[in-house]
Formats: structure tokens, sequence, C-alpha cells
């Protein structure tokens, strides 16, 4: 059984190739990350551009690697939402051509879903579970039933954690995105040199942006005063304490609901501090961590043919896109979590 995933969600055109639910035969993915860099984050109007650019080609490279053709895929999932609208309406309608034109059935997918699924390709997850999930627009801390329900435990009422890790990097004037610069800088600096504010908010929610607004405003008091500070000094302190909140709350969500496994999942689970802290707190309280491997981490059509996959496996056909317009598919993009 073969499963064409698309994802066009944000910044990257991606398309991935699952064969038989296991087997990744490849996962193309074009990142428009150095575009967008010059203005510090992603521009929607020029990401959808270049979605409809690049989707082709990254569909040709994608069959030659897995050493498939059209005629071979059985059914093609497609990230229908959480994401830039026009960005995801380039996904949709490719999907929807693809579909219409081979008569194969189109599976829609949950971005944010996909990528706890993503945990799957590397890794057996057993339900229910708590999935951690940590990205660009989302964080959330979320039950994952046996029956593969996804239950809100708690998110964030502000920013997301991705977007505070963007925007810290974009007043230290790092580059973008943000998460894997301040990362590296951790290791660089004094951890302990800003004391940055904990959060005032329910025991499974989180809150950002006064996290995000006391950086901001220690580094423009500084360059207002003239005085010298180290980059790598406030993006440790603020590293430490935001994967201590997340760490803590992760844990403790898992600990209450009585699952002895957590998943991460999101941009941000590829995060090294977040990982390696979250296992040594799992190891502590008897608690299984799993997070996948890098490239999975970030947007990729892998996670989103994996998410199809286990869709059609709990639903059946139920899950396909319903077929109108004359055997058009249509998908709706609202969407929960
Ligand atoms: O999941 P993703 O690729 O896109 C969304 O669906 O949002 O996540 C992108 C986010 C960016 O905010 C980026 O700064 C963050 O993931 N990120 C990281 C790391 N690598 C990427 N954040 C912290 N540490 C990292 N190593
Ligand atoms: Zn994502």
């Amino acid at each position: 059984m073969i499963i064409l995933g698309i994802e066009t969600s944000c910044d990257e055109t991606s398309i991935g190739i699952l064969k038989d639910g296991k087997e990744i035969l490849t996962n193309k993915i074009s990142s428009q990350i150095d575009i967008h860099k010059e203005f510090g984050g992603v521009v929607p109007e020029i990401a959808s551009r270049h979605h409809i650019k690049n989707i082709v080609a990254v569909l040709e490279e994608a069959l030659e690697e897995a050493k498939i053709t059209l005629d071979d895929v059985d059914y093609i999932a497609v990230t229908y939402a959480p994401g830039l609208i026009g960005a995801l309406l380039v996904g949709i309608s490719f999907a929807k051509g693809l579909a219409y034109g081979r008569k194969i059935p189109i599976i829609p997918v949950h971005h944010i879903k996909a990528h706890i699924y993503g945990n799957f390709i590397e890794s057996e997850i057993t339900f229910p579970t708590i999935a951690l999930i940590v990205s660009g627009g989302h964080t959330n801390i979320v039950l994952v039933t046996e029956k593969h329900e996804f239950i809100n435990i708690g998110g964030t009422l502000d920013d997301a954690v991705g977007e505070t890790y963007d925007k810290v990097a974009r007043v230290l004037g790092i580059g973008y995105p943000g998460g894997p610069v301040i990362d590296k800088m951790y290791y660089q600096g004094d951890s302990s040199y800003l004391k940055i504010p904990e959060p005032k908010v329910g025991e499974f929610d989180f809150s950002f942006s006064g996290i995000k607004t006391s950086v901001i405003n220690f580094v423009n008091q500084k360059k207002m005063k003239n005085e010298s500070f180290k980059n790598e000094d406030i993006a440790a302190s603020f590293q430490k304490k935001v994967v201590e909140i997340l760490v803590k709350k992760s844990i403790k969500a898992a600990q209450e609901k009585n699952i002895k496994n957590i998943v991460l999942a999101g941009g941000v689970a590829a995060n090294s501090l977040l990982r390696s802290e979250l296992v040594s707190a799992g190891n502590k309280n008897g608690i299984t961590i799993t997070y996948p491997k890098f490239e999975y981490c970030t947007d990729n059509g892998a996670m989103i043919a994996m998410a199809g996959y286990h869709k059609l496996m709990t639903r059946g056909k139920e899950c396909f896109a319903p077929l109108e317009l004359n055997g058009v598919a249509s998908l709706s993009m609202e969407y929960d979590i």
C-alpha cells in the first residue's frame, strides 16, 4: 500500500511516500527558510508562490527516489489545516488535481496531529500517550487515547513556544528561525544570567508572551544604556526557563492521567535541551519519552503520509474526503485541537 503525503502549510513544500504503513521510501523537503530569512519570519504571500513554483518538481523527485510512478499510489494524504491559508490551498488543490485525474482517494490530515504521528516513523508508540506539541504555531499538551482520539489537556494562552524562540532571536539579531541558533548558543552562555519570570497560568496551560516581553525589554534597556551583554547568556537563560516549564508540565500531565509515556512533536521537538531534560525527568518518574528523528520534527510529507495511514487504519473509508462536483474531492478547512 502506497500513501503519498503532501505538506504545504507553512514554508516547506514536502512530499513523503510511505509503503505499507512502515517504510518511508522518500521524504523530499524543499525549504524556503533562506527566502524568508531576510524578513525575519514567514511572509505568507511569498510562501504560497514558492509552493506553486516547487510542488511539481518535489513530486517528480519524490517519485524518482521512491522508484514508483503515480500509478502505484493508492492514497493521497494532504494537510488540510492548520496553516497559512494560501500555502495550504496550494497543497490541497494539487492533491485534488492528482486525485481527480488518477481516481485516488484523499485522506485529509490535521497538521498538528501529523507531528505526533511523525513519531511512528522510527519508533513503536503505544496509545494512550501524552503528547507535548511544540511548534511555531502551537503549544499543547494532548492526551491521545487508544482509539486515537485527541483530548486537549492544556495549551498556550498567547504565543506558541517556537514563535517565542523566533521573536527572541529577532531582538538578538541572530537570524531566523531562532530555535536552532538559540539551542546552540545555550551551551556557550550562562543560563543563570537573566532571571525570567514564571508565568502564572493554569496547571497545564502555557504563556510565553510575558517571557518574550521580559527578554525584549531587558535587551532594549541594555542597548539604550549602551551597556554590553552576551547574546549567549540571554539565549541560555531563555532556553533554560522555557524547557523547565515544558518538562515540568508534561511530566505532571502524565502523572495526573496515570500515563507512562510521552511523545514530543513539532519543530521545537528538535531542541536538544528539551529532549535531554525530558528524558532525564522521564527516567526519574518511570515515564518513557519518544521523539522523532530531526528530519521528522520540522514540517515534512512523511509525517503526513504516516498520519494518513493511521487515520485509514482506525476509521477506514470513512476518512476519505467526500466527493462532490463530478467526483472532485471536497475538503473543509475547519479544525480542532
Ligand atoms: O513544526 P514547525 O516546522 O512549523 C510549524 O508547524 O510551526 O516548527 C517551526 C518552529 C520554529 O519556530 C523554529 O524556531 C522551531 O520550530 N525550532 C526549534 C528548533 N528547531 C526548530 N526550536 C527550538 N530548538 C530547536 N532546535
Ligand atoms: Zn509543523
